[in-house]
């Protein structure tokens, strides 16, 4: 339960308050000599221990019956408008705070001398985040941080406006959360039966429409790409779409294709054995678009319509399992040499973005996707690489994505990369040689959304592994889901 008191922190009697204080100039609550707080910050002040500076901290255990039972000072630095800057002190909150027993919480923005709407809806996002833990599959031990019943902002601005932002955080934490435990899932408990389960929940709980097209179906609609992937697979493939609609006949509509990829051992193709156990986390992209859904689903935006469209299977060797050479036909009718099986993602991406953009018309379609190592090569672990035929919606993204703390990085499309792509037995091959490896991965796709504004974002460097930040954990960071509830939520 979360709580926007109207009263001061100096009221507070819960386990323990954070006590957020600026740097410098900035700094409010010392030169205060009759806050509450002034007699804890004095002295570290005074020895140079603490100076307010971003991420530094200092908890107190007061004399009893004075103040509440821990304070918990908490430096933002002298940038303490920059919205990253406060997600990262949410999280250092979160990590500082894992060990000590805490069910009720009191966070103090008083001495901050700011607008607190954005500045809370930043820092509670960031808290959320950096909380999170994943052991649904082993027992609690020293490692279980004790749960927290309530907290309680103290705003010392706006509380109507701060209780917005407190209110969209939640839902924008809740959406990384999501991606993240659908990510963690091992390939064993979290099959491609499993996107469709999840969107079927979301149709019974929101107003959404959700389809699911089994492998039947998908035979039916000539998807050759999924198929040819899932051949070697005992578990059916699906192809999860949700829907969702405004009342706005006018509002524009956008598709979002995620790479729904449960394990990818390469196939045939099959991939060293060293590390082959991350490729559980090959779904992400699937896991993104289905958690933005969710949050799409909980907000309901009156100005646009989402399409979500999670193209679902495994990636196995088997005696059935596509073959190096092979010749396939996907949805578009555009035939494929598939070289490598373990270039599986762009097949299944393929059929998903066809269907999805000749049955939905879409304005804009973003896809996002674990698709190539060498994104890793040239951007690292610390920017999505972005791929697009349109500048505007390239704008768009980018500029969601910096507001998260998830920045994209764009490279570049181009005719002579997709003459990479050419066969002398098929209209293209799956695989463009050894160079520019994620440039031609996205001109492949690019084949399937024809003039359609289009962004590919290539979240193999980010979606684990990403960036060590206070509130992105080591394994999967659910990136993407926040950027595109920004996206969707400023769309215009
Ligand atoms: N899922 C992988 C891409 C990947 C690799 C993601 C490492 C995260 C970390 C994808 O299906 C793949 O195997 N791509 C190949 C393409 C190649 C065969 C052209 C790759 O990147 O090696
Ligand atoms: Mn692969
Ligand atoms: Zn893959």
């Amino acid at each position: 339960m979360i709580i926007v008191s109207t009263k001061n922190s100096g009221s507070f009697t819960g386990d323990l308050l954070v006590v957020l204080v600026g740097q410098g100039e900035k700094m409010v609550v010392p030169k205060e000599k009759d806050s509450i707080f002034y007699s804890y910050l004095d002295r570290p002040m005074k020895l140079k221990d603490f100076s307010g500076k971003k991420g530094e901290t200092y908890l107190v255990y007061p004399e009893p019956g004075l103040v509440c039972s821990r304070l918990l000072f908490v430096g933002v630095g002298e940038e303490k408008k920059d919205l990253e800057t406060m997600r990262v002190c949410g999280g250092t909150v979160a990590q500082a705070i894992t060990k000590l027993k805490v069910r009720h919480l009191g966070i103090s923005f008083e001495f901050l001398d700011i607008d607190g709407a954005p500045a809370g809806e930043r820092f509670t996002e960031g808290f959320l985040l950096g909380r999170y833990q994943f052991d649904r599959h082993k027992k609690a031990d020293e490692d279980t941080q004790t749960k927290i019943n309530k907290i309680s902002f103290f705003p010392g601005s706006d509380v109507a406006l701060f209780r917005q932002g407190i209110k969209r955080a939640e839902c924008a934490a809740k959406i990384g959360i999501v991606a993240r435990d659908m990510a963690n899932e091992p390939g064993n408990f979290w099959t491609a039966a499993d996107f469709g389960v999840f969107g079927a929940v979301l149709a019974q709980k929101y107003k959404v429409k959700t389809t699911i097209l089994g492998k039947k179906e998908c035979v039916r609609h000539n998807m050759g790409g999924l198929l040819a992937v899932n051949q070697g697979s005992t578990a059916e493939p699906r192809m999860v779409i949700v829907e969702y609609r405004c009342q706005n006949k006018k509002a524009p509509t956008l598709l979002l294709v995620g790479k729904g990829l449960t394990f990818d051992s390469g196939g045939i193709s099959l991939k060293p054995g060293a590390g082959m156990e991350e490729m559980k986390y090959d779904m992400c992209g699937g896991a993104a678009v289905l958690a933005a859904m969710l949050g799409v689903a909980e907000e309901q935006p009156k100005h646009i319509n989402v399409i979500a469209i999670v193209p679902a299977t495994d990636n196995m060797p088997s005696g059935n399992a596509v073959k190096p050479g092979d010749v396939i036909t996907c949805y578009n009718g555009k035939t494929v040499e598939v070289i490598n099986t373990d270039a599986e993602g762009r097949l299944i991406l393929a059929d998903a973005l066809a269907y999805g953009i000749e049955t939905y018309r879409p304005d804009a379609v973003i896809d996002l996707a674990t698709l190539t190592g060498a994104v890793i090569v040239g951007l690292g672990h610390h920017n999505t690489g972005l791929l697009s035929n349109d500048d505007a919606l390239t704008a768009k993204v980018a500029d969601a994505g910096k507001k998260c703390g998830e920045p994209v990085w764009r490279l570049p499309l181009g005719e002579e990369y997709t003459k990479q792509l050419k066969s002398p037995v098929a209209d293209l091959k799956n695989v463009g040689g050894k160079d520019g490896g994620t440039i031609t991965a996205a001109a492949f796709l690019q084949e399937f959304v024809a003039e359609t504004p289009w962004v590919h974002l290539d979240i193999a460097g980010t979606a684990w592994g990403f960036t060590e930040k206070s509130y992105i954990p080591k394994g999967p960071s659910g990136t993407g889901a926040r950027t595109l509830l920004e996206l969707i939520r400023s769309w215009t």
